[in-house]
């Protein structure tokens, strides 16, 4: 495993609507294992393949209650609710903002074997799952923030 460069906010990638993963292999489980690690390295809660460089559909969550998830061409399939988040990202940094996320989220996917999986996510998993999937289209949340806020660099 290997700790990526993560590409910050003016950076084009960013900016892509990202590639669907045709075939789960070897290379595919090797970026999401530098996902994670690279997500832990900067003590992130989700990471998405265009923050390391890479225009395809995937992303790593650990939502630090025990849940990881490593996903590839990851889909909402139904959302219900709404809550206002407290958001940040390792691509944004030196801000924080507060979005407007759903509550509750259905998720489909593949796993890093290229199985289907699909979970429920509430809560704090809804909003990293909206936030990192947000990435795979290009999307930032401070695109759809309704509050930014500088907070001190580490
Ligand atoms: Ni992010």
């Amino acid at each position: 495993m290997a700790i990526r460069n993560v590409r910050t906010d003016g950076n084009p990638v960013l900016r892509e609507i990202c590639k669907e993963v045709a075939v789960v292999n070897d290379g595919i489980r090797k970026i999401l294992a530098d996902m994670l690690e690279t997500m832990y390295d900067s003590d992130g809660v989700g990471l998405a393949a265009p923050q390391i460089g890479i225009p395809k559909r995937m992303a790593v969550i650990d939502d630090r209650e025990g849940h990881v998830y490593k996903l590839v061409n990851p889909v909402i399939v139904e959302s219900e609710g709404e809550q206002l988040s407290q958001e940040g990202c390792l691509s944004v940094p030196g801000f924080r903002g507060k979005c407007k996320r759903p509550m509750k989220v259905y998720v489909e996917a593949l796993n890093e074997f290229g199985e289907k999986i699909s979970f429920t996510a509430e809560g704090f998993l809804a909003v990293i799952c909206c936030h990192e999937f947000d990435h795979l289209d290009g999307i930032l949340y401070k695109d759809k923030a309704v509050e930014m806020e500088r907070v001190e660099e580490e």
